[in-house]
């Protein structure tokens, strides 16, 4: 036992990940090593020229994903919506909204998809609807099966005034009081997110029945699986306590980090609702041996992440987005800390299940405002070549940056609500903005110089066509890093990573009988000439290079020591024992 510890305690500390032989030979499944492409379908392109993105503008532009390398798209979501919070609040799960299409479009999206090898993954939101679907029409009134579909409650009496007050302390997340009155039916209802959201209520069971017969629907349709949204808040406590409070300096009492949320999120009921889904997708399954798949989005602590990839007996999701790199890392991240943010994730995924990494998505600034564009290349290494699934936002493969909006130009429910003062902390407007694809109008996404969002002004040099057309640029490295995650030594290879330095880390990929890949990413911004035959062993003299950051002065194709490798500030450069295919 104790040698056991000190063997798992070296394996740590050297930075080895001690590779599961169960997953070694294991066949891979068609999920297991893509990258998987996040559209925002409000933003990728727009087909009509009403300056907002639609399935056919998607359809008509599926081949980039191809190009990039990519093995799926991820839909945000494309359903019926009142769109307060884009999307997100859905008044009918089983209808594409007209602003996006019709289920027309949706079938050509999806031919068109196949067409090309690509799997197609829709985003499914259990947690709560809008308040303009049927559902919560019908339960303002009290109709049933509808009349527990969503969490209603009386609320308090203040003995002091004699007025009615919310039930409890419950925050949301897009701040003030989680409690909506309702005037019709005289009850408050809960909402985590926005008023216009209210939370579906888990505990009733006709719910739950409707719930899954949206996502047979979808399947039935042919889906290859779902992101399943916000699963921390599936459940609350019937109790209705006051949440603790955190004690936070700085916050108020409308502040979603004031309470701890130990009554509203991530409870154990929540586990077996993510099971029962799973079962759903594993139906679909069993009748034809294709493996629809099922991600899940939760911000939370790694136990609780853990747990959401379930157990043997109950599986949960495939795998829960892992959202360390989000939650912990920055542009002022050493290497130690990159290298603790990794093993904290691979020494928890359980045993015999499948790691994914996640830098960015629709909630979040852009990668290269984040770590800065010089290490946009740097992190798109880490994502793809790093093992598991990678899962990437639109517009990472070109390094887009958020865009400056101002007030007046605020759109985001989170971003209004924060107020003039603090919006721009809050909105997730500036990393939606449009995708850019060329220098023309509207960046090449719309006809219409107008667009839902204004198009970022560095479109005219930040596009897809001017990086393709580059000799070296951020798009070329993301195609050629998804070209090396093709081979075998990155899809199931064994994992060394290195803290060469306090700002350069390093980390290989080896399988016995394959080329090894290397890959140095200096996180600092000086020039550091490393030698990797240091920390690695078996390294050979002249190594060629797989393909390195736009700033790090070295190209596809180039030949590099591994013993004295020089690497620019902020650059990556990745070597392969093998040869490599064309240059540039
Ligand atoms: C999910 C989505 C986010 C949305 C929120 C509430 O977290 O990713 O975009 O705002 O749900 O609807
Ligand atoms: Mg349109």
């Amino acid at each position: 036992m104790l040698s056991l510890l000190l063997l798992a305690l070296l394996a740590r500390c050297s930075g080895v990940s001690v590779a599961d032989p169960s997953l070694a030979e294991a066949p891979l499944d068609w999920w297991q090593n893509i990258t998987v492409y996040q559209i925002y379908p409000r933003s990728y392109k727009d087909s009509d020229g009403d300056g907002i993105g639609d399935l056919k503008g998607i359809t008509s532009r599926l081949e980039h994903i191809k190009d990039a390398g990519c093995g799926a798209l991820w839909l945000s979501p494309i359903y019926a919506s009142p769109m307060k919070d884009f999307g997100y609040d859905i008044s009918n799960q089983t209808l594409i909204d007209p602003i996006f299409g019709n289920l027309d479009d949706f079938k050509a999206l999806q031919k068109k998809s196949k067409e090309l090898g690509l799997k197609l993954i829709l985003d499914f939101v259990p947690d709560y609807s809008s308040d303009q679907h049927i559902w919560f029409k019908k339960s303002v009134k009290k109709i049933d099966p509808y009349t527990d579909y969503y969490v209603w409650h009386d609320g308090k009496i203040d003995n002091a005034t004699g007025k009615r007050t919310p039930p409890n302390n419950w925050v949301s997340a897009f701040k003030g009081s989680a409690w909506a009155w309702n005037e019709e039916r005289q009850q408050y209802y809960y909402h985590v997110f926005t008023v216009q959201q209210p939370d579906l209520n888990y505990r009733n069971k006709h719910l739950v029945e409707d719930m899954k017969d949206v996502l047979r629907y979808w399947l039935r349709l042919g889906v290859d699986g779902f992101r399943v949204d916000s699963i921390p808040h599936l459940f609350e406590d019937t109790r209705f306590l006051d949440e603790p409070l955190t004690h936070t300096p700085g916050l108020q009492p409308t502040d979603y980090d004031y309470t701890e949320h130990v009554f509203t999120q991530n409870l154990p009921e929540t586990y077996d609702m993510v099971h029962q889904f799973r079962r759903v997708l594993d139906e679909f399954r069993a009748a034809d041996n294709h493996t629809r798949l099922m991600m899940t989005e939760a911000y939370a602590n790694i136990s609780q992440m853990m747990g959401y990839y379930g157990t043997d007996e109950k599986p949960g999701a495939h795998f829960t987005f892992n959202f360390l790199p989000i939650m912990h890392l920055s542009r002022s991240s050493t290497a130690q800390n990159f290298s603790d943010v990794i093993f904290e994730w691979l020494d928890n995924v359980p045993k015999g299940r499948w790691s994914n990494w996640v830098f960015g998505n629709h909630d979040q600034p852009r990668v290269a405002s984040r770590f800065g564009s010089d290490l946009a290349d740097g992190i798109n290494t880490l994502l793809t070549l790093l093992p598991g699934t990678a899962i990437s936002y639109m517009g990472e493969e070109l390094a887009m940056t958020n865009t400056f909006l101002t007030w007046n130009q605020t759109v985001d429910p989170q971003g209004l609500n924060a107020g003039p003062q603090n919006y721009s902390s809050f909105s997730r407007d500036p990393e939606r903005t449009p995708f850019q694809w060329d220098n023309s109008t509207s960046a090449g996404f719309s006809s219409n110089p107008r667009t839902w969002l204004p198009v970022n002004p560095n479109y005219k040099t930040l596009n897809l066509a001017a990086e393709a057309a580059a000799p070296t640029s951020h798009y070329k490295v993301y195609q050629q890093l998804n070209q090396l995650r093709r081979s075998r030594t990155v899809q199931r290879g064994s994992l060394t990573v290195r803290v060469v330095s306090e700002w350069v880390l390093a980390f290989t990929r080896e399988l016995a009988g394959e080329d090894t890949v290397l890959a140095a990413v200096n996180l600092g911004p000086s020039e550091s000439t490393v030698d990797l035959t240091q920390h690695f062993s078996g390294l050979p003299q002249m190594a060629t290079v797989a393909t390195a950051s736009v700033n790090s002065g070295l190209r596809r194709g180039d030949k590099s020591s591994p013993a004295s490798l020089k690497l620019k500030g902020k650059a990556t450069v990745v070597l392969t024992s093998g040869q490599v295919s064309g240059s540039s």
